[in-house]
């Protein structure tokens, strides 16, 4: 392979990005800022938890493909094409993006790139950030080419999706540019993984426009387990049923405790400040109430939790099941199931936050809750256990055998998975976001 590429930033995205682009036999540096960070990719070992990726990275780093850095100047001299994968969170007291990381980025590597390289924006970022980047370089680094190559992968699903992608999406402004992508992504498009050739906002709206309409997906059918509760129907069959309609698919109706992490919550937050700036914002006033039904599940569920304990959960032990913001993944960026954790324990309840991977990242942010890594050991004399979260290792639970160590056998299900009638046969009062009492 001639092209060589470096890729800023070694989170969920640009961590897998350097890996997956190193597999596909290119030469790679990735960069970091946080030395610990590079020290760690660079034996070999992911700082944080996603599946398939440390096998794909220690493969690349013993093969001499892969090797990591904090040198803006090395990268920028390594490399011919250089992605951008720095974070975008809300900013404080804001709904729009933080976007320092992006251009705090590209002004560390503009005055090391060389003419002909090409900088290739990966992270979800306000429509006209590529314009911007490309009017500061056009001063700053004088022919150097900019594109925008939105990234859709999920977490826990992180290399299997860059390997393997729904589609490719590049905003370019050049031949040159159009053709470069072309040979990184060779491997891809001989797979005819669709390849969409797109402008510049074209492709920053793709990114956000996707994660809006999985949003909407997710409170729409947390809106119908509302009306099912008042009315006494079961949102899963109601979701199945309406699933089968090929225009409405199946995917991404799972009603329960809505969508948290760190991309769907603020890129629907930042994608409305963006549309107001743009004087479009009644486009997107939708969205503020897919965020009101999404957060309004979080609060549902408390006062489920308090109906179920009585009138109050003061001095109630309550064992939530599930830190993270959904299973295979460490990340607690907004996780839902923690949120009401917190709630509860704010509330006075003595609350233990089970979790097989997202323990020590919970407990950096809330350092006054109790944890464990054992399902037992969390429900010991339990008044209530809540689903919050579904790691596959809960449906394994025997209630029979969980009922025998808690003081009173209540279980609030809100994430649906669990078998209602198995935990009811065991003697257990379980009650399902969405579906009748019983
Ligand atoms: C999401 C998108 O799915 C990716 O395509 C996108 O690339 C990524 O954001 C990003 O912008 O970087 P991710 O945040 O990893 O990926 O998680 P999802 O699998 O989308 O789940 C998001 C949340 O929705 C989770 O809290 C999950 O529990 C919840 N969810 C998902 C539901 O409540 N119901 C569903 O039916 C599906």
């Amino acid at each position: 392979m001639t092209v060589r590429l470096s890729v800023i930033g070694t989170g969920y995205l640009g961590a897998t990005h350097a890996a997956c682009m190193a597999e596909l036999g290119f030469d790679v540096i990735g960069l970091d800022v946080v030395p610990e960070k590079v020290e760690l990719l660079n034996s070999g070992k992911v700082p944080f938890y996603e599946p398939e990726l440390d096998e794909v990275l220690e493969r690349n780093i013993k093969a001499g493909r892969l090797r990591f850095t904090t040198s803006f100047q090395e990268a920028a001299e390594f490399g011919d094409v250089h992605f951008i994968c720095v974070g975008t969170p809300q900013q404080s007291g804001s709904y729009a993006a933080d976007m320092s990381q992006v251009f705090g980025s590209v002004r560390s590597l503009a005055p090391h790139l060389k003419s002909g390289d090409l900088v290739v924006g990966k992270s979800t970022v306000p429509v006209g950030t590529a314009t911007q980047i490309a009017h500061e370089l056009s001063q700053s680094a004088p022919g150097v080419d900019i594109a925008w190559n939105p990234e859709f992968l999920r977490e826990g699903f992180a290399v299997e999706d860059t390997l393997n992608p729904d589609r490719l999406v590049i905003g370019v402004r050049s031949h040159e540019g159009e053709a470069k992508l072309r040979e990184v992504y060779a491997p891809l498009i001989a797979k005819d993984i669709p390849f969409l050739v797109t402008d510049f906002p074209t492709a920053e709206l793709v990114k956000v426009a996707a994660n809006s309409f999985l949003a909407t997906k997710i409170s729409f059918i947390n809106a119908m387990a509302e009306v099912c509760e008042a009315a006494g129907a079961d949102v899963v069959q109601l979701a199945e049923a309406i699933g089968y309609d090929t225009r409405i698919g199946n995917r991404f109706l799972a009603a329960g405790l809505g969508f948290g992490g760190g991309c769907l919550p603020k890129d629907i937050r930042a994608f409305m400040a963006r549309a107001g700036e743009l004087g479009a914002e009644e486009a997107l006033t939708f969205l503020r109430e897919v965020d009101q039904i999404n957060l309004r599940r979080r609060s549902h569920t408390v006062d489920l939790v308090t109906k179920e304990l009585g009138a109050s959960v003061r001095d109630k032990n309550i064992c939530v099941l599930g830190a993270t913001f959904k299973p295979d993944s460490d990340d607690v960026r907004d996780s839902p199931s923690l949120d009401v954790a917190v709630a509860l324990a704010n509330a006075g309840a003595n609350v233990i936050v089970h979790d097989p991977k997202g323990t020590v990242n919970a407990e950096r942010v809330y350092p006054t809750m109790k944890y464990s890594t054992d399902v037992a050991a969390a429900a010991v004399d339990a008044d209530l256990i809540l689903h919050g979260t579904e790691w596959a290792e809960y449906r394994e639970i025997d209630p029979a055998e969980l009922g025998k160590i808690v003081r009173t056998k209540n279980v609030i299900d809100a994430r649906n998975k669990l078998d209602v009638k198995l935990w009811r046969d065991a003697g257990w009062n379980i009650r399902a976001l969405g579906r009748p009492t019983a």
